[in-house]
Order: structure tokens, then C-alpha cells, then sequence
């Protein structure tokens, strides 16, 4: 039988936050455990470059990103892990992909529409301030890494959807110019924890500035959860679990039981500081373990760059043939 192929990235921009975690990290470590699925995870460091122009900080937090997955549990034999930029056949095929794109279904992206829509907001003359082509076609580059693996499903937090969508229109482009190569893949969201609320209520995002980093200190953990935005109702009223940032979070983490028995909590009116407490316990005792390696290999980068570098390898053993066939089927082949 023929094995699912199920591939996702993680932008190198920052730290890694229980979001992250939550949405994607964990759901795609479970995922590559299944004996008939083949997964690919890679660090998305051409996406990092739209944003990130500081090339000690997306080095920094290549690294970063690569220890919280190794850290978390991902094994490097059974998956193929690599960084985006180690694969030149993913531009090239971004470039094809790009001459297969309209314009104006770039020109619905939503990352794209929220800088224009700020612009407008600020009373700003020019509206396309900030853009550059890099965040304008973002959504083609992330169709060349997906089509380029031919990845069935693709876990991804729900703000992606649009992005999965508009690899299948591409794809089906290609497909009708040039013939049946591109798999269309589909997007797969974990349902109650993909979004994680952040410290001040809104989603949890490095945009925002409200995530809470995974591998904090146990102290500086402690003291962020503290920090976590409540309302002023006191201990013994009751508490409405599903508004909560603190549910949320625990939830996100806990089993459905122990979800349950906190639910029950809230509704008696558990304080706000102990419910804090509580997660805070839950999620140190949770984080512990994968924490001391996080921290073990931050310490040993050269073992983490060998790592990337053996999964390039893997990786390239299938982008480098697939683009050869790609380049015959659009007409790049020799002339004699
Ligand atoms: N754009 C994704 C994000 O911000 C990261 C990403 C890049 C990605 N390429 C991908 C995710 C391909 C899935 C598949 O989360």
C-alpha cells in the first residue's frame, strides 16, 4: 500500500509558543507515528525572510525550531525534517508555479488583504505600504513545498486554510496545462485546540506579541501564566470556562476528563490565581521532560545541523527527479 503522505512547515520567525505546540508541533509528531503515513516536516526559512531581516535571529530561531522538534519527540529516521532553504528545486518550482497563478487569487490572500486593510485603517496614501512581492506570493511558495512533495494532507493552523485552497487551484492549473503530475492535497485542522488563545485573549501569535514561549524556565513560565488576562470576578463566583484564556490553554492540554473536572471548577467559582496555579502545574509537568533535551541540544547545534542536513538529503532524493519531470512535461528538456 501506498503511504499517506501528510507534510507541514513552521515559519523560523521566533520562538517557539504553546501555540505552535498545540496547533502544530504535536498534532504532526502524533501523525508521524502512524506506520502509513510518511511524514515531512520542514523549517520554513524562505517564508521567514519575508518578515525576518536580521539573519542572526532567523538563524537563532532556526535553530530554536529545529531543537523544540526534535525535543518533542520527532524522530529524524522515520520522517523526512529539513530546512526549506536547503532545497533549491522548491524555488525553482515556486517560479513555474508562479507563471500558473492568477493575480487575483493572490489578491485574496488574507495575509496580504491585512497589511492593505491596515494601511487603510492608518489613512495611509499608499495602500500596498509594506508589501513586497515576497509576502504578495507567499501563498505560491507554500504551494511549491506541498506540490513538490506531493503531500496528501497537510495539518495546519485554520488561518492556512486559504493557503492549502489556493495549492489546489495552482495545482489544477498545472495539471490541465501540462498533465496529471501535482497531487491536490488537502488541509487537515485539529478541531478544539488548533487556535490557543493568548495572554491577552486574542489568539496566540508571535503578530500579537501574547504567546508564551514553550521552553521557559519553570519560574518565568509561573510568572507568565500569572500574567494571563482575566476578568475581576472573585473567588467563589463563578467563572465562565469557555471565555477563559486560562481553559483554554488548559484545555488544549488535558485530557477530556480532566478538561471536564476544570470545567466543573469554574462553574463553583475557582479563583483566578489558583486556576493559574493549576495550569501552570499541568502544563510544567507536561513540558518538563521535552524541555531538558530542548535545552541539551541547544547546546550541541552541530548535532542539529547534521540532522537537517541528512533530511535535505532524503528530501532531495525525491524534489531533485520529480523536477526533472516537471521540467520534460513544461517543456524544459533538450532541444536535441
Ligand atoms: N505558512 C505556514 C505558517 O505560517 C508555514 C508554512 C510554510 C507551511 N510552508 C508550508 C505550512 C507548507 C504547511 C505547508 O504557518
Amino acid at each position: 500500500m501506498k503511504k499517506e503522505i501528510v507534510l507541514t512547515g513552521i515559519t523560523t520567525t521566533g520562538t517557539p509558543h504553546l501555540g505552535n505546540y498545540a496547533g502544530a508541533i504535536r498534532p504532526a509528531i502524533e501523525a508521524s507515528r502512524n506506520e502509513n503515513v510518511q511524514s515531512f516536516y520542514f523549517l520554513a526559512d524562505y517564508h521567514a525572510l519575508i518578515k525576518n531581516h536580521d539573519p542572526g535571529l532567523l538563524k537563532q530561531s532556526t535553530k530554536e525550531i529545529a531543537a523544540t522538534w526534535l525535543a518533542c519527540g520527532l524522530e529524524p529516521d522515520k520522517v523526512v525534517f529539513y530546512r526549506q532553504s536547503d532545497i533549491p528545486e522548491i524555488p525553482e518550482l515556486t517560479w513555474i508555479l508562479t507563471c500558473m497563478t492568477a493575480k487575483g487569487l493572490m489578491n485574496r490572500a488574507h495575509a496580504y488583504k491585512a497589511v492593505v486593510q491596515e494601511n487603510e485603517q492608518k489613512g495611509k496614501k499608499d495602500l500596498e505600504e509594506g508589501v513586497t512581492m515576497g509576502l504578495f506570493s507567499y501563498p505560491i511558495l507554500m504551494a511549491a513545498d506541498i506540490l513538490m512533495f506531493r503531500a496528501n494532507k497537510v495539518p495546519v493552523g485554520r488561518d492556512q486554510i486559504q493557503h492549502i485552497e489556493m495549492a489546489r487551484d495552482i495545482a489544477q492549473r498545472f495539471n490541465h496545462h501540462y498533465g496529471n503530475h501535482l497531487v491536490l492535497p488537502e488541509a487537515v485542522v485539529g478541531k478544539e485546540t488548533a487556535v490557543l488563545t493568548g495572554l491577552d485573549g486574542r489568539k496566540m501569535s508571535k503578530s500579537y506579541n501574547n504567546t508564551i514561549p514553550l521552553f521557559l524556565p519553570e519560574k518565568k513560565l509561573r510568572k507568565m501564566i500569572m500574567k494571563i488576562v482575566t476578568n475581576s470576578l472573585e473567588p467563589g463566583q463563578p467563572k465562565d470556562p469557555d471565555s477563559s484564556a486560562v481553559f483554554q490553554i488548559y484545555r488544549a492540554f488535558a485530557s477530556p476528563e480532566e478538561t471536564a473536572a476544570m470545567r466543573g471548577k469554574f462553574e463553583e467559582g475557582i479563583a483566578w490565581g489558583a486556576a493559574k496555579q493549576e495550569l501552570f502545574e499541568y502544563l510544567n509537568a507536561h513540558l518538563a521532560p521535552y524541555r531538558e533535551t530542548y535545552n541539551r541540544l541547544m547546546e550541541d547545534p552541530a548535532y542539529i545541523e547534521a540532522t537537517l542536513k541528512k533530511g535535505a538529503e532524503k528530501a532531495r532524493a525525491i524534489s531533485v527527479p520529480f523536477l526533472t519531470q516537471l521540467r520534460e512535461a513544461i517543456g524544459f528538456s533538450p532541444i536535441a
